[in-house]
C-alpha cells in the first residue's frame, strides 16, 4: 500500500497551489472596497445545484471556481460600507493564521502540544485585556452564543449543584433575570439549559436601554415572595440593538446581596474595555464573562470566549469521563488544560492561533486605537444625523459603536407605520444595489436603521455617504409607502 497521491499532495505542489490561493486572498482583500457590499447570488443559484461529483478534478480548476463563484459574492462584512448586525472586518493576520492553523490541524481537546498552550495563553491575555484575573478559567468557543451558553452552563451547575444528576430543582425553582434588550442567544441558552422561558424575567430598561435595577430588585422580591429562587442575573456589557451597557456595578451589588450568579454578556462590547475601561465599571466583578474575539479583536470567524472567575467553575459543569480519553497519569500526552472539560465540545479546531497572533501583532495599544476609532466613527455618524433634524432622527446617543437612526421627514404627515416601512425599504434598496449593508432593528416598537461599526476600514467619507444616501433614498421612497 502506498500513500494516495490525490490526497497526499507533494510539498512543492502545495507550495504552488498555495501561492495561487494566497494571491486570491490578496486580490480579494485589496479589491473589497471597489465591489458591492453584499454579494447577492440571486439568479446564479443554479451554480450550486450541480450533481454530486463521482470523480475528482484538478485542484487548479477548484481554485478557479472559487475565484469566479465564491470570492466575488461575499457577505460583505470586510467592506468599509458594511454596518449590519455586529459582524467585524477580518484582520488579514487572522486570515493567514487560519491557514496555518488548518495546516497543523490539531484537535484542541487537550494534550501537551503547542495549540493547547497557545489557547491557554490567548485566554489569559483576553482576561487581562478585560481587567479580569489572568488565571480565570476559560475556553474559546465558536462565538458569543456558545460563549454565553457555556458560561450559563457553569452558572447552572454552581447554583444547582445536583443539576447534572438530578436535573433542575422544581422547589424552589431557579429564576434567571435578563434585560428586555438581552441578546436572544441568552434566552436560547436558558431554554436549552432547562430553566424554561417562564422562569426568565425580562427586566425593563431606562431611556438609554439599560437594565433598570429598581425593576430587577422588584422582580427578585416578587419571586422570593412566590417561593421561587432568584439564581442568575445576566448584565449586558454592550447590547446588540444599541450598544447600551447595563449598570454592571449595581447589578454586581444586587447579585452579591442576593447570593446570585452574575454573568456579563460582553460578546460585543466587553473588549471595548481596552479603550474605555471606565464605561465598564463592575464588569470584572462578574462570575463569568462572554467576550468575542471575532467581534472587537477583528479575528475572522469563528472565535468567542467564555471566562469564569472561579477555578473549577467550568470543569464542574462539563467534565465527563470517557474510557478512551481518560489519561494514564504517566502519559507524555498530558498537558496543562483539558479544554474538552470546559465546554460541550470534544473535537475543537485551532481557533486560538488567530487570537494569539492578533494580540501579539497589535498589543493592547493597537486594539485600544482601533476600537477607539470605531467609537469615534459612531459618534461622528450620530453628529451627521443630528445635523439634519428636518429629515433624520437619532434614537439614542451611541454608547459604543452602534448608531440607531431613521429617516423621518418633518411636515410630510407620514405616520409611524409608514415610517417603519420606509426605513425598511431604504435598507433593502441598499442591500440589493450593493451600496451599503445595514440591518434595521426595532426599538420600543419602531423600526430604525442600525449602523454597527466594527470596521477599521470605514472612513469619514463612508459615513457622510451613508447619511447622504439615507436622505436621498428616503426622499425617493417616501411616496412608495
Ligand atoms: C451582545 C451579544 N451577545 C451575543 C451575541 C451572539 O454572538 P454570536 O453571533 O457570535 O453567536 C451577539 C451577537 O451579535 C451580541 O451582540
Amino acid at each position: 500500500m502506498k500513500p494516495d497521491p490525490e490526497f497526499d499532495l507533494p510539498a512543492d505542489e502545495i507550495r504552488r497551489l498555495g501561492r495561487v490561493a494566497v494571491d486570491l486572498v490578496a486580490d480579494h482583500v485589496g479589491g473589497i472596497a471597489a465591489g458591492p457590499v453584499f454579494g447577492k447570488i440571486g439568479p446564479r443559484a443554479p451554480w450550486f445545484d450541480e450533481p454530486l461529483p463521482e470523480t475528482g478534478c484538478d485542484p487548479d480548476a477548484l481554485l478557479a471556481r472559487v475565484r469566479e463563484q465564491v470570492m466575488p459574492f461575499p457577505f460583505g462584512n470586510s467592506h468599509p460600507r458594511f454596518f449590519a448586525f455586529i459582524n467585524a472586518t477580518a484582520d488579514p493576520v487572522g486570515i493567514l493564521a487560519d491557514l496555518l492553523a488548518s495546516a497543523t490541524n490539531p484537535n484542541c481537546w487537550g494534550g501537551d502540544h503547542a495549540a493547547i498552550h497557545v489557547e491557554r495563553q490567548a485566554l489569559s491575555w483576553i482576561s487581562q485585556l478585560l481587567g479580569y484575573p489572568a488565571d480565570a478559567e476559560g475556553v474559546l468557543t465558536s462565538g458569543g452564543s456558545m460563549a454565553n451558553f457555556t458560561a450559563l452552563g457553569a452558572a447552572r451547575r454552581a447554583v444547582c449543584p445536583d443539576v447534572r444528576d438530578g436535573g433542575l430543582p422544581r422547589d424552589p425553582r431557579p429564576v434567571v433575570y435578563v434585560s428586555e434588550q438581552v441578546h436572544h442567544c441568552v434566552d436560547k441558552s436558558a431554554d436549552l439549559l432547562g430553566f424554561g422561558r417562564r422562569f426568565v424575567r425580562r427586566i425593563a430598561t431606562d431611556a438609554g436601554f439599560r437594565m433598570r435595577v429598581d425593576a430587577l430588585e422588584q422582580a427578585i422580591a416578587a419571586d422570593r415572595a412566590a417561593g421561587l429562587r432568584p439564581a442568575i442575573v445576566v448584565g449586558s456589557a454592550g447590547t446588540v440593538n444599541t450598544g447600551a451597557i447595563d449598570p454592571l456595578d449595581t447589578i454586581a451589588d444586587v447579585a452579591a446581596r442576593e447570593g446570585m450568579w452574575f454573568h456579563a454578556d460582553g460578546a460585543y462590547g466587553a473588549l471595548a474595555a481596552i479603550a474605555i475601561p471606565g464605561a465598564f465599571a463592575g464588569l470584572t466583578r462578574a462570575d463569568s464573562i462572554a467576550a468575542d474575539p471575532h467581534k472587537w479583536l477583528y479575528v475572522p470567524y469563528e472565535a468567542g470566549a467564555t471566562l469564569v472567575r472561579r477555578k473549577g467553575g467550568l470543569t464542574d459543569a462539563f467534565a465527563r469521563p470517557a474510557e478512551y480519553l481518560d489519561q494514564d497519569p504517566e502519559s507524555p500526552l498530558l498537558g496543562p488544560v483539558l479544554f474538552s472539560e470546559r465546554g460541550p465540545e470534544l473535537s475543537r479546531r485551532f481557533r486560538a492561533l488567530k487570537v494569539w497572533l492578533g494580540i501579539q501583532r497589535h498589543g493592547r495599544a493597537g486594539y485600544a486605537r482601533a476600537i477607539g476609532a470605531d467609537l469615534a466613527r459612531a459618534r461622528r455618524l450620530a453628529e451627521l444625523v443630528k445635523e439634519r433634524p428636518d429629515a433624520l432622527e437619532l434614537a439614542v446617543e451611541p454608547t459604543l459603536s452602534i448608531v440607531c437612526f431613521r429617516y423621518a421627514p418633518r411636515g410630510k404627515g407620514l405616520d409611524e407605520a409608514r415610517l417603519d416601512r420606509l426605513n425598511r425599504r431604504i435598507a433593502n434598496r441598499w442591500i440589493a444595489d450593493g451600496s451599503f449593508f445595514l440591518a434595521p432593528t426595532v426599538l420600543r416598537g419602531r423600526s430604525y436603521l442600525r449602523a454597527a461599526i466594527v470596521n477599521f476600514r470605514t472612513s469619514e467619507q463612508d459615513l457622510v455617504a451613508l447619511r447622504d444616501a439615507t436622505l436621498q433614498a428616503g426622499a425617493e421612497l417616501e411616496k412608495t409607502v
